[in-house]
């Protein structure tokens, strides 16, 4: 019971450290390390075996949770009596910073899923569990060392084996990230791949790149960012690209599904075990796309480069030209170029996480002008293989007439060829003083249809097929977008696009 106790404060302490800790080292934090290291003290007597830095276990495709075979560096032995092959691929699993010493559940699921996918692979999960236990600043310290251990483990696999190291793919979540990194850097030959699953970002944002995970690691070097949520200046996840391609999900700050509440209200309600699932949730996600990518390979998420994500928002980066889209996870194509490439895409709020991105492109005219209007605009979209209805359009901008606007939709279903577009508008501000305005004056000049704004062409481009099509109007009479409007495809191609590149051959 006293065991309990103890574990429960020491929990909750370091959850508080990886919070604060790295935004200043004020006195109350030293008096915590203090305490800290009291209770560690009480936790470490427990066991007095030595420890090296890491371990490797190879773990096997029907026991993906036990550790049952270690591979030792400098023992040839270990390999056959673990059936290394050495002729398939090598992945190394690392985890990260871990409050209760034990692997967490995604390991063992990550395991399998990379077994699903590559049969004969070597999948070995590396162990640095008792130096990963510290408190977060000196865990986050600690990595380089356990890094240099990794590399001189890759070393003499590689001389013990002949493998390619080609053939070796290191992935790294949170601190393991950067682990991985320091692993990739130090080893004599570089190695092929290092995933990243949402790097840790404390004590390693704004580093120069020897310090932390960056492309020099690895030949290719691929990012997934999950929760880059800023808060006081800190980031639980690294919010600067780090990798050759570097992929921001949902705009990599915070992932759809996990509740964002905050810590003291989650503890309030759950007790203080739940503390550390709120961060948690997003942060692991970049996880379980890895997975998704894996196990759902006819599934996989697509992800496009744009300069921010204010404007992917809008949906204006949904081209797939010049290498401008990428697959999410796995079976990412090896883009590599001098300076790092942020891609972004939105997903389900859980697995399958593909979903299907449009660009809505909108022109609103009306013979009065109008600008601050700030409708709630809704469109289905109806496909060769179903429909999606009722999609609300988010307003990045207020709506001006004789504009062009664009916007982003998703669809979490595939609904095939797409054949008609219904679209509504409806005036939330209604009573807003430019619209009486408008109202008046054009009651006053005795035709009240001149304010109306209307819609005659919608045009879409599917980021997942890369089509464009024009929709026109239905019925032509039915002009008032207050009720739903109905559009039917009209051009395959937008024709202006088209016609300028004739021009521009002749
Ligand atoms: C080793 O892996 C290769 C494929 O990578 C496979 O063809 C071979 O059968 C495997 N060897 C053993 C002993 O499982
Ligand atoms: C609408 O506004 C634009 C610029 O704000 C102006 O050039 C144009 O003449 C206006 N049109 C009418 C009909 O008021
Ligand atoms: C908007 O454009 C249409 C067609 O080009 C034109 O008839 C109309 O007067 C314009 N409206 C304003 C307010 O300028």
């Amino acid at each position: 019971m006293k065991g309990l106790q103890v574990h429960c404060l020491y929990f909750l302490v370091l959850d508080a450290v990886f919070y604060v800790a790295s935004l200043e080292e004020g006195d109350s934090i030293s008096t915590l390390d203090n305490l800290m290291d009291n209770f560690k003290d009480l936790i470490r007597n427990n066991d007095a075996t030595p420890h090296a830095y890491a371990k490797f276990s190879l773990r096997k495709p029907l026991m993906p949770e036990d550790d049952i075979c270690y591979i030792i560096p400098g023992n040839p032995e270990s390999l056959k009596e673990c059936t290394f092959n050495s002729t398939s691929k090598t992945f190394l699993v690392i985890h990260g910073w871990t409050v209760s010493g034990l692997f967490e559940s995604w390991v063992a699921k990550l395991v399998s899923a990379l077994y699903k996918r590559e049969q004969e692979a070597n999948v070995i999960v590396v162990d640095w569990l008792y130096t990963a236990q510290n408190h977060y600043p000196v865990a986050a310290q600690n990595t380089k060392m356990v890094g240099q251990e990794i590399a001189r483990f890759i070393d003499w696999l590689e001389e013990a084996t002949n493998i390619p190291l080609e053939n070796l793919h290191l992935i790294g979540y949170s601190l393991g990230a950067h682990v991985a990194g320091f692993a990739g850097s130090h080893a004599s030959n570089k190695v092929g791949r290092i995933t990243g699953l949402d790097p840790a970002g404390p004590d390693f944002e704004g580093e120069h790149a020897h310090r932390r995970l960056s492309p020099d690691d690895a030949h290719f070097v691929d990012v997934l960012h999950t929760f880059t949520r800023g808060s006081l200046g800190l980031s639980i996840g690294i919010q600067q690209p780090v990798g050759h391609v570097d992929i921001y999900p949902n705009g990599g700050s915070f992932q759809p599904g996990c509740n964002l509440q905050s810590p003291l209200e989650t503890i309030s309600k759950l007790g203080l075990f739940a503390i550390n699932d709120v961060p948690r949730c997003s942060h692991e996600r970049s996880i379980h796309l890895f997975i998704d990518s894996l196990v759902n390979e006819q599934e996989a998420s697509m992800a496009y480069r744009c300069g921010s994500k204010e404007m992917f928002d809008r949906g204006m980066c949904l081209s797939c030209r010049r290498n401008h889209c990428n697959t999410v996870g796995y079976d990412i194509s090896k883009v590599r170029k001098t300076r790092s490439v942020k891609l972004y895409t939105k997903t389900r709020a859980s697995m399958p996480f593909r979903v299907y991105h449009y660009q809505v492109k909108i022109h609103f005219s009306s013979k009065v002008n109008r600008s601050e209007m700030e409708p709630s605009l809704t469109v289905s979209l109806i496909g060769t293989k179903g429909e999606v209805e009722d999609l609300k359009l988010t307003l990045k901008e207020k709506i001006t007439t004789n504009k062009t606007h664009s916007f982003l939709l998703v669809a979490e279903k595939d609904i095939g060829d797409l054949l008609m577009v219904k679209f509504k508008w409806e005036e939330s501000t209604s009573w807003s003083a430019s619209f009486m305005l408008n109202m008046v004056s054009s009651w006053w000049s005795g035709d009240s249809a001149e304010s109306e704004v209307e819609v005659h062409k919608i045009r879409i481009r599917v980021g997942e097929t890369q089509k464009k099509m024009e929709f026109c109007i239905k019925d032509p009479h039915a002009l008032s977008l207050q009720q739903e409007v109905t559009f039917v495809k009209c051009k395959d191609e937008w024709r202006k696009t088209s016609k300028r590149v004739n021009l521009g051959n002749h």
